[in-house]
């Protein structure tokens, strides 16, 4: 039931006074102030159980059509409401989502006499607090451009901070832990395995940002409904601590181009002095997206999928018809082409034998030849399939199987094309059974001058979700911008990339073994990430003795990453021939669910570990992952959220005792075991480790001859 009261503030006070307004989190933890000073300027503080969190932080914006600054304007008066509803997501981490908070409406009228009007709205939440401009319609202003948004983040000291460069083309580097004074973006520089960045700034990084105060504050930073604008990149200024908001300019400087009505994205801070309540908070960033568009959301299709994809990544085969291009590097070495017929019935076959929705297949189309690093306009055509790939066949195979196959539209940077090929490319997936797709944005944007993260993109992006629901397809997007809650809002859009997925491993230094336990503290808190998990075939030196590349990982920790990295579209990303040689490890991706009732987080430190349970979706079956970092450690966790009185069939699949990412990765171990609610699990986790668990409620056929779990 929605619940809305609404007053006015007084507002009689003389403008030239200070003015100050507040509100508090409905559990009275977060305390939120806005201050207008007698000068005008407008500047908001936030505490969490009395301690700063944000000391006083200015916000500014700057038109450059009409000329206007947010600084010129006086209050006209401030509204305050409280709702509490609670919704039901299509898919998520948790069945029933409750959005509780406070809001704050200042109303600002331009004192220099163009009487534009702009409204900063806050609202706090038990997580913490959001904000964002609107610019309601109005008769003085109609289209206007903006030149800049400063919003401040102002923190109370030099805190840890787990970030990655500020950058306006790409979000796939791993990330550093510093004090925020010794933040330095230009040590991603040395990242040459990724091929379009922009650097502007050497103070700069990405959100969401993670950062913790020594005495132990939780503090994430980032925006929610990214929709219409560009992204946001933060520049720290190291003696102040305050973090300055920097938007992703288009190619002549501008950062968006507005008509009236329109709304900026909301800036989000998520605070807890306990970790756990960082991961769990990501449901205010929801909250702060408008509810779903999609009116029959039936075609959305979560799932566990397969594909022929890290073969390529692993130098096995080719995406070109040609064989000529392996891994990301791309050296001249003949391999044979991956996307053929045969090889892709032998994928369906797998998929079909052990329970998977869908196959992806990557290299299927024309213009892999020239695809990478050309800068070139009309590359691919997303319709014409290699001579060696039988669309058709193809078509009728999976459909005979049950099986999807997931549609792959590289569009290498070249925009203008994909937009150009857009519905043709769409009906032909349709035509041949196909309802998800895999999109990619490798390199330079076309337009030229445009950057994957600026308004131009932003609208991209949002055009593609739009239509593919308007046609019935879930999408994937890789090398796009940060997620930022949107799939609520289109939840076709199933998952994306846009971080440092688990490919990095196979041909580059990789991502060190605390990159997943920092993901869900990070890029995970604006939603889903196609990491590509599973991979069980560790040390790349298996397919080419030279190779010194491994995933900087246990076996066992891959298993994990299924349930502490949330995604409602999960690859088993390894070739099915490795598979085979594990299919006592690989029961565990069989069996684990992809959409749940609830979350459970049970132990966090970002960098370090992580423990989350979570209850699948309309079943009694839970399922436990466990990940540390580079150390080896031992995690507990109570099984008190069973219910009561119900054994379950715990099944643990964690490192052998002699396991380590480096020196012995594939060392597992599986056991079955009777738990229940009063049950407390201690695990080993490996260094470089993790540990998987499915419970099952006992019934007399699988319980046979199991111990209790001591
Ligand atoms: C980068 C994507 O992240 C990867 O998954 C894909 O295989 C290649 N681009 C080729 O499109
Ligand atoms: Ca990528």
């Amino acid at each position: 039931m929605r619940k809305v009261l609404s007053f006015v503030l007084a507002l009689l006070c003389l403008q030239a006074q200070a003015q100050t307004f507040s509100a508090t989190s409905p559990n009275g933890n977060i305390r939120l102030g806005v201050t207008v000073s007698a000068a005008g300027e407008l500047a908001y503080t936030v505490t969490y159980k009395n301690r700063p969190v944000m000391l006083p932080s200015t916000l500014a914006l700057t038109f450059k059509e009409p000329a206007v600054e947010l600084r010129q304007f006086n209050v006209q008066r401030v509204d305050s409401t409280t709702s509490d509803t609670t919704w039901q997501p299509v898919w998520g981490e948790y069945s029933q989502i409750r959005d509780h908070h406070k809001q704050l409406l200042v109303s600002l009228k331009d004192k220099s006499g163009s009487d534009i009007a702009i409204n900063v709205v806050f609202r706090v939440f038990n997580e913490g607090v959001g904000f964002r401009y609107e610019f309601p319609q109005q008769a003085k202003l109609n289209h206007f451009v903006l030149a800049d948004e400063r919003s401040q983040f102002h923190l109370a000291g030099d805190h840890k901070a787990i970030w990655i460069p500020g950058d306006y083309d790409t979000n796939e580097y791993f990330y550093y832990t510093t004090k925020l004074s010794q933040v330095d973006a230009g040590s991603g520089k040395g990242a040459q395995e990724i091929h379009a960045k922009t650097f502007f700034h050497p103070n700069a990084v990405q959100t969401p940002l993670m950062l913790k105060s020594d005495d132990g504050l939780y503090i994430n930073l980032h925006e929610a409904a990214l929709i219409n604008y560009p992204a946001m990149n933060l520049v720290v200024d190291k003696t102040s601590f305050t973090l300055n908001s920097h938007l992703v300019p288009d190619a002549v400087g501008n950062k968006a181009y507005l008509q009236t009505p329109a709304k900026s994205p909301w800036r989000t801070i998520i605070v807890s002095d306990d970790a756990r309540e960082i991961i769990a908070g990501n449901r205010m960033i929801l909250n702060l997206n408008e509810p779903s568009k999609v009116a029959d959301p039936s075609f959305i299709a979560p799932q566990k999928y397969v594909g022929i994809w890290w073969e390529m990544h692993v130098g096995k085969s080719s995406w070109d018809y040609s064989g000529s291009q392996v891994g990301s590097n791309l050296q001249i070495a003949k391999v044979p082409h991956g996307a053929t017929t045969e090889n892709t019935k032998r994928y369906i076959d797998f998929a079909a034998k052990h329970g998977f929705k869908g196959v992806l297949v990557e290299g299927w189309n024309t213009g892999w030849e020239d695809w990478f690093g050309k800068w070139e306009e009309d590359v691919f055509d997303f319709v014409t399939p290699y001579p060696d790939y039988d669309v058709n066949e193809l078509s009728r195979y999976a459909a005979s199987k049950g099986i999807k196959i997931i549609m792959h539209h590289e569009t290498s940077g070249s925009v203008t094309n994909y937009e150009r090929w857009m519905d043709t490319a769409y009906r032909f997936m349709k035509k041949h059974g196909m309802n998800a797709v895999k999109t990619g944005y490798v390199g330079r944007i076309i337009p030229r001058g445009e950057h994957h993260d600026g308004q131009w993109m932003i609208k991209h992006f949002e055009r593609v979700a739009q239509k593919t629901a308007n046609y019935g397809i879930n999408v994937n997007m890789h090398e796009s911008v940060r997620l930022t809650g949107l799939h609520r809002t289109y939840p076709n859009w199933i998952a994306s990339e846009a971080a440092r997925g688990n490919e990095f491993n196979a041909w580059s230094s990789g991502n060190p073994p605390d990159h997943e336990t920092i993901l869900p503290f990070t890029r995970l808190m604006g939603g889903p990430m196609d990491y590509t998990p599973g991979i069980f075939q560790i040390k790349m030196n298996a397919y080419d003795p030279n190779k010194k590349e491994q995933v900087h990982t246990t076996l066992a920790k891959q298993l994990a990453l299924y349930v502490t990295l949330y995604s409602p579209l999960q690859m088993a990303a390894d070739l099915p021939e490795v598979y085979e040689k594990h299919m006592d490890a690989f029961q565990f991706i069989k069996d684990v669910a992809v959409d749940w009732d609830d979350t459970k987080v049970l132990s966090a430190e970002p960098g370090d570990y992580l423990t989350i349970a979570r209850k699948a979706k309309g079943s009694p079956n839970w399922f436990i992952g466990a990940i540390t970092d580079e150390m080896a450690r031992t995690t507990v966790g109570a099984l008190s959220f069973l219910p009561k009185g119900q054994r379950y069939v715990a099944t643990i699949y964690r490192d052998a005792a002699d396991a380590h990412w480096e020196k012995n990765p594939m060392a597992y171990t599986i056991e079955k075991f009777l738990v229940d609610s009063n049950t407390k699990l201690s695990l080993k986790l490996a260094a470089g480790g993790g540990a998987a668990i499915s419970l099952v409620p006992a019934d007399a056929t699988n319980s046979k001859g199991l111990k209790r779990y001591k």
